[in-house]
This record gives structure tokens, sequence and C-alpha cells, in this order.
């Protein structure tokens, strides 16, 4: 059984400056949610209860989203039960612990801040800046593979070839057609190099396996601790799986794709649907005739 979940926030969000120099970019809303918010409740739904987000400077709007605000709740109190209970709700989704990582060395150093949380069971981890939109949580999705195999198991996604260079790529052996046995893993290929266009895609099962192999990973890209390096590290000893998740992934980190989420997800809530619609119709149609 997976209960802990990690959920790495500590990054600088320099893709999406000026918008992230005093806030998290965890926390920028997709309409009225923040971010991580719809990342906190995919590990709620996947049967998660105990969370640990890697925090870091300038990173407190965080902790003060999913703590209780008492003047807040006495305000709408009067006025709106509603928005109450909401916002009562988000401070009683999970058990939220938090730890900070004081210098940003990538992901995979983030990921080491949780070595003594999660002790020695398997957890999931959940990228704070990325939502998916799925049909059964993404993160259960996986869950249930990691179950089957208990084993690492790493979220991929399609990606058109010619985009390879952009990601994560893993290859391996065909178990089905969702399902690989991974032999390789590499960051930004060239098309060529690519062993698949199957990219990692910011969920992951991991056992504490990888903390050994993250205290053997070296300085890598950027001059960061990678997940990937650690994730090879582990391969050459131990088995790693590739799951392609049902589900579309929105990465709230890069400015294009922030602006798509917020359309689509702006034309699937049913109070601003229609007018929404036909704002984008006609803002649509001036853009043409000009
Ligand atoms: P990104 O690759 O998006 O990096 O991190 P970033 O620094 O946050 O953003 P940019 O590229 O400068 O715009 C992926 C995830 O890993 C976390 C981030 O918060 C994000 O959720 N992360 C990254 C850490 O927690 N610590 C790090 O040192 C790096």
């Amino acid at each position: 059984m997976i209960k802990k979940a990690v959920i790495p926030a500590a990054g600088l969000g320099t893709r999406f400056l000026p918008a992230t120099k005093a806030q998290p970019k965890e926390m920028l809303p997709i309409i009225d949610t923040p971010t991580i918010q719809y990342v906190v409740q995919e590990a709620v739904d996947s049967g998660i209860d105990d969370i640990l987000i890697i925090s870091g400077k300038g990173k407190r709007a965080i902790e003060d989203h999913f703590d209780r605000n008492y003047e807040l709740e006495a305000a709408l109190e009067k006025k709106n039960e509603q928005a109450l209970n909401e916002i009562k709700n988000i401070s009683d989704l999970a058990k939220i612990h938090y730890i900070r990582q004081k210098e940003l060395n990538g992901l995979g150093d983030a990921i080491y801040h949780a070595k003594h949380h999660v002790g020695n069971e398997p957890f999931a981890v959940l990228l704070g800046d990325t939502v998916v939109r799925s049909v059964i949580p993404a993160t259960q999705q996986l869950i249930d593979i990691y179950e089957q195999y208990k084993q690492i198991v790493i979220g991929v996604e399609e990606v058109p070839k010619e985009k390879v260079h952009r990601y994560g790529i893993v290859g391996g052996e065909k178990i089905n057609d969702s399902l690989y046995q991974l032999n390789e893993m590499i960051e930004k290929p060239s098309i060529d190099e690519a062993p698949s266009n199957l990219a990692v895609a910011s969920r992951y099962i991991l056992t504490p396996d990888i903390f050994k192999a993250l205290e053997e990973t070296k300085v890598g890209k950027n001059d960061e601790i990678q997940l990937t390096d650690a994730l090879k590290i582990f391969l050459s000893r131990g088995s790693v799986y590739s799951y392609t998740f049902e589900g579309k992934r929105y990465d709230i980190g890069d400015k294009l794709d922030y602006l798509k989420t917020t359309v689509e997800f702006g034309l699937k809530r049913k109070e601003f649907k229609k007018d929404f619609l036909e704002f984008l119709k006609e803002i649509i149609k001036e853009s043409e005739e000009r």
C-alpha cells in the first residue's frame, strides 16, 4: 500500500518570471485554484494520506494555503457558507508536512530530502507544478502498476518525435502497449538518439532504493543532482517500469502551457462555459479579420 507522497515544489520557476519573482509558481491559479492544490488532490484521490512538500525560500504561501485561516473563516461565517466550507476543506485534505531545500541542487536533491520522512516505504512523487487531468488519477494508475510489480514505476507520455529533444526519454522491452521494462533513459536526446517517443511525465512511484542511488549520483546537467541520473544508476541493479498513464498533462511552469491550461479548464467549468466560449469565438474572429 502506498500511503506517502512527496511533492517537490522548491524550484525557482525562472521560466515564469516575473510572476515567480516573489510568489511560488506552484501557487499560480488555474481559474481559482492554485496548481499545487490540484496536485495534492490527485494524491489524496489516489489513497495517499501523508504528503511531504519540498519547500524552499519564498514558498511560504504554500504552507499558508494548506493551513487554517481563522480570520478569513470568521469573516465568511457571516456571509458565505459555501466559501467557508471550501477553504476549511483545503486544510483538511491530508496530513501535509514540509521540509525546506536550502540550496536548489535539482530535483534529485529535492527528493533526497524526503529520505527520513518516507523511511522504508515506497512512495509517490508528483511534481508540484504539473497537473494531470484523467478519469482515474494518474498517481492511482501508477500505484496499480506498482502493486503488480513492486518496482519503481515512471509515468510517461507519448510526445511527437520532433519534440523528444525537450524531454527525458525512456527505452526498454515492451510488456504491453502502455507498459515497458526499461533498459535506457536519456535526458533530452536528438531524434536519432531517442530510443522511443515516451517522455518522463512528472509522476513516479519510487522505492527507498532511490536514496542510495541518489547518494551515488554526481552533479549533472545545470550543476544539479538529476533524478534521471539516479534512476539510471538504479537501472543497472534493479528493475524500472514505465507506464503511459491515461490523461492529459499540463506543465504550469511553462507560460504557453499555462495559458492553454487556463483556457481549457475555463471551458470545462459549467458556470463559465457558455459565456467564455462565445467570448473566445468572438476574439478569434476579430484576430482573423485583422
Ligand atoms: P523545474 O525543472 O520546472 O525547475 O522543476 P524550476 O527551477 O522549478 O523551474 P524553471 O525551470 O527555473 O522555470 C520541476 C519540479 O521540481 C521542483 C520544482 O519546484 C518543480 O516542481 N524542484 C526543482 C525542486 O523542488 N528543487 C530543485 O532544486 C529543482
